[in-house]
């Protein structure tokens, strides 16, 4: 009840015109210039952040590409987004993409930071993703963060080995246990995953057997995003000069052809939980990992809060559900927002039936306004990381 109520508040001051127990915090956690479901799941978050469901607090990125902080910002910036707080480890590289996948899959972080507008230039001007951990999970209320991690261990890794510093007196470890409400995580509770396996395997083997028992943790496997192929639609449909997502997927993947979705069906999972597309595959137990980063789902000792989600029986499907993330996808800012997509009204809802006081009533059906959380907040609170000076997008959706 005070989580809901600190949520209905926080949703009142920063979107002005909606109280409801969204936007749900995020920090996205991702290997940005691997593959093209890294901005896939970014797009969402952004889209999930206009329509009211999500806010992302900060992007930290595992990967060592100078020009993946950059290339974030090209897509939060064309949301409306330009001021979320990216950080990114030193030193960098000039790589622009994995070399063992490079004649798979095109760079586009190159095209990303040179063809859209962005303020960051380099990851030279961040600061370090735990930086960001540390000072978005302090000031967070208790229990109200989820992670989203879409890449490597190496930074969470980091945040559970860290020191209580200026920002908090406690360590790492204890920060999760504290305000966190949920880590999701792209890769399988059982065998091997890239996210896992690439980079430290060692980092992947800690953060997997040291995750504090109590706070949920969950996985979504290639079960799932090996099964949910698209892309199609956003580069037939979409501009590709103007909207970074279908560029990056039509020069990435190609034109007017689907492929694996990994990391935006963790997001969709991280934002709106199982919804009707996913249930849990486990009543007990916890997983570990190996000295290779590979996993196993155990029964005996005790039972944590991790789980993985299937598809459900009951639910929409894997064809269903790329559809639909499709169609989230080919949302663009000044679009209406259908309500068919949107779970706005629901988040309304779960606050009014809460108890918790809402001046929206009827209107979250009618004319709900969603302001961008404004860019001067972020900005001020991070002066000195993001140095150069932005006008915060001002546009407000109807439906
Ligand atoms: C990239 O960095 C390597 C060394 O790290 C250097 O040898 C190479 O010239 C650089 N390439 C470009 C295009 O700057
Ligand atoms: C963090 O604090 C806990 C006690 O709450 C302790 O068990 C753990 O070892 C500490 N971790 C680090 C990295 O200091
Ligand atoms: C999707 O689900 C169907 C039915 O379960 C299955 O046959 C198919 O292999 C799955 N994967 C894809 C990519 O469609
Ligand atoms: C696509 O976007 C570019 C701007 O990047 C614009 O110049 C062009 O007119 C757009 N094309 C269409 C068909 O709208
Ligand atoms: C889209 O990708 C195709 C290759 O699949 C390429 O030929 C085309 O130039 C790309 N379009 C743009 C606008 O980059
Ligand atoms: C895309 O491919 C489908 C077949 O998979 C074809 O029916 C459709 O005409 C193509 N669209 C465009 C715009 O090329
Ligand atoms: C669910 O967990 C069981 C083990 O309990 C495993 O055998 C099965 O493969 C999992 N299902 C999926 C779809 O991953
Ligand atoms: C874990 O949960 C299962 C299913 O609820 C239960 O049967 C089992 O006794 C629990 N084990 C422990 C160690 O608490
Ligand atoms: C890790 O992989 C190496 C090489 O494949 C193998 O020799 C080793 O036994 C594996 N270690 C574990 C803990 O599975
Ligand atoms: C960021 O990086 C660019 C390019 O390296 C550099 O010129 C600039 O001074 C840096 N700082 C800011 C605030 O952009």
């Amino acid at each position: 009840m005070a989580l809901l109520s600190f949520l209905a508040l926080a949703a009142s001051v920063l979107a002005g015109t909606v109280v409801a127990s969204c936007p749900k915090p995020l920090i996205i956690d991702s290997d940005f210039g691997s593959f093209d479901d890294d901005p896939l799941a970014l797009g969402l978050a952004n889209i999930f952040q206009l329509w009211g469901e999500a806010e992302i607090l900060a992007v930290v990125i595992s990967t060592d590409y100078e020009l993946a902080a950059p290339a974030v910002d090209a897509i939060d910036t064309f949301y409306g987004h330009p001021d979320i707080p990216i950080g990114a480890n030193k030193p960098l590289s000039n790589a622009t993409q994995t070399a063992e996948y490079a004649t798979e899959y095109g760079d586009y972080i190159t095209g990303l930071t040179y063809d859209w507008p962005e303020d960051v230039r380099t990851g030279y001007n961040t600061t370090t993703p735990l930086d960001l951990y540390r000072k978005y999970l302090s000031e967070a209320a208790d229990k109200s963060v989820t992670i989203v991690l879409i890449g490597n261990t190496i930074n969470l890794y980091a945040l559970m080995e860290s020191p209580a510093d200026s920002y908090s007196p406690l360590n790492g470890t204890e920060l999760i246990r504290a305000k966190v409400a949920e880590l999701a995580v792209q890769a399988a509770a059982y065998g091997k995953s890239y996210n896992l396996y690439s980079d430290e395997p060692l980092d992947a083997e800690f953060v997997v057997d040291n995750w504090p028992a109590g706070v949920p943790l969950t996985y979504i496997g290639s079960n799932i995003g090996g099964n949910v192929l698209f892309g199609a639609r956003l580069t037939t449909e979409l501009n590709l000069t103007a909207n970074p997502v279908a560029y990056t997927f039509n020069h990435s993947v190609g034109y007017n052809v689907s492929y694996k979705t990994w990391d935006a069906t963790a997001m969709y999972y991280a934002v709106r939980g199982l919804d009707d597309v996913y249930a849990y595959n486990f009543t007990g137990g916890h997983d570990v990992a190996d000295a290779n980063a590979t996993t196993h789902w155990v029964t005996c000792g005790y039972n944590s809060s991790e789980n993985a989600v299937v598809f459900a029986d009951n639910g929409i499907g894997n064809a269903t559900f790329a559809a639909r993330l499709e169609d989230i996808l080919l949302w663009q800012p000044g679009d209406a927002i259908p309500a068919s997509l949107t779970k706005m009204a629901q988040c309304t809802a779960t606050a009014a039936s809460s108890g918790v006081a809402s001046t929206t009533g009827a209107s979250a059906t009618a004319t709900t306004s969603v302001v961008p959380v404004s860019s001067a907040v972020k900005a001020t609170a991070l002066s000195g990381i993001k140095l150069l000076p932005v006008v915060a997008a001002s546009f407000v959706l109807f439906y």
